[in-house]
């Protein structure tokens, strides 16, 4: 079938949930997808921050293959191989003792949720509940990520939200420390927004949370969902800011994009997750974790976060030149390839023009472009994608 028959298909069948582009991709190799009518394209979107070794990365594809071949699922009433190596690798490389896997960012986000009200009602009393989140924040679609989420666009048509929820400016420590009373029991940020815009906090503030949660006995909870896995050219995000959270959820680009969420906490904390607290059937099955322990290796081994910081600096560079060059260009802000274009004009029409000439690319709070690239990208694709987005905004 061809891209238009799939889509007349999708029409009937898939409930409307996206308002999706009229792509229909049937292959993907490194920075490159191709559609069902043959059509190549240049990816900086990335399943947005999914394929961050690039599309079918070879040793996420042997581990899949070699995997399946093996054993595709058991229970998590067994011991999974595969899921505890993974969970080694991560909390080697981290701040955290204990990893839990589920299958999402918002699982992994309610996973947090859960065990930050389960740890605080038992350490400091059941008047411990709430959470405090940023405004423009975004963590996920389920009734308490949702709920956790700063947006009301995501929130509109679902009431009643869930009880414990309060949201604050990002980036206002002032704003944080009123905000928090006998009923606060975390705060959940991410470190760099991304649906929000691609927004950054500054180091004192990031350090000034860590100090708040330490003086309040507070939880700190980071969604590195978007950001984790080398996307900034760290493993974590927050190891720009110098500091490191009581629990992390982690998912997006884990497993080379297979379906996985984790949630990783220190010791004291996640030993408040006891038999029959939390659970998911498919959780860190052992299909996805072969692939998340072939990941976060090759991060971690072939030079991703150095190909990354240096790739950033680079697209940065060219972008803020387009910055000199396009008035309605109001700033160009990145760390690594976690990069924002922001606009004076809406960039939806820029995003589809990008579309029809072969490029993808995404626009967050809409007007800011999102450059979410694979890690693995190089000088050569950064400015087949400069050249392309120039012409666009000639047109502008
Ligand atoms: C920061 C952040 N948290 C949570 C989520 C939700 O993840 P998922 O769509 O895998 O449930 C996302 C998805 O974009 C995200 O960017």
């Amino acid at each position: 079938m061809n891209s238009q028959q799939w889509i007349e298909k999708a029409d009937k069948y898939i409930m409307k949930t996206y308002g999706r582009y009229p792509l229909v991709p049937v292959k993907g190799e490194g920075c490159y997808l191709w559609d069902a009518d043959g059509r190549k394209y240049l990816d900086f979107l990335a399943g947005v921050a999914v394929n961050n070794l690039g599309h079918c990365h070879p040793k996420v594809v042997a581990a899949l293959q070699k995997q399946a071949a093996q054993l595709i699922h058991c229970s998590n009433y067994y011991h999974i191989p595969q899921q505890i190596e993974l969970a080694e690798l991560l909390c080697n490389n981290s701040f955290a003792d204990r990893a839990f896997f589920c299958n999402s960012g918002a699982e992994a986000n309610e996973a947090a949720i859960k065990l930050a009200r389960k740890y605080s009602r038992e350490k400091f009393g059941v008047d411990r509940f709430e959470i405090i989140t940023a405004l423009a924040s975004f963590h996920g679609r389920t009734m308490a990520t949702v709920s956790a989420t700063g947006q009301e666009k995501v929130q509109k048509f679902f009431d009643p939200l869930l009880h414990g929820f309060k949201h604050v400016p990002f980036n206002d420590a002032e704003a944080l420390k009123e905000a928090i009373s006998p009923v606060t029991c975390a705060i959940l940020l991410e470190p760099i927004q991304g649906e929000g815009g691609v927004v950054f906090p500054s180091v004192e503030y990031m350090q000034e949370v860590r100090k708040i949660c330490d003086a309040n006995n507070l939880i700190l909870i980071f969604d590195e969902v978007q950001v984790g896995i080398g996307r900034t050219g760290k493993l974590f995000a927050h190891e720009h800011f110098g500091i490191t959270p009581d629990i992390m959820t982690l998912a997006k680009a884990l497993a080379g994009g297979a379906p996985i969420g984790t949630m990783l906490a220190k010791g004291e904390i996640a030993e408040s997750f006891g038999p029959g607290t939390h659970g998911s059937t498919f959780g860190g099955n052992p299909l996805v974790t072969a692939a998340g322990v072939a990941t976060v290796r090759a991060v971690l081994e072939d030079g991703i976060l150095e190909n990354t910081e240096k790739m950033g600096t680079y697209l940065v560079g060219r972008l803020n030149s387009l910055k000199e060059k396009f008035p309605f260009v109001v700033a160009v802000r990145g760390i690594g390839l976690m990069i924002g274009m922001e606009l004076s004009i809406p960039g939806a029409d820029i995003v589809k023009e990008a579309l029809a000439q072969g490029l993808l690319l995404n626009v967050a709070q809409d007007r800011v472009l999102r450059f979410v690239p694979p890690l693995i990208v190089g000088k050569s694709e950064i400015d087949a994608m400069v050249t392309i987005l120039e012409g666009i905004l000639e047109k502008f």
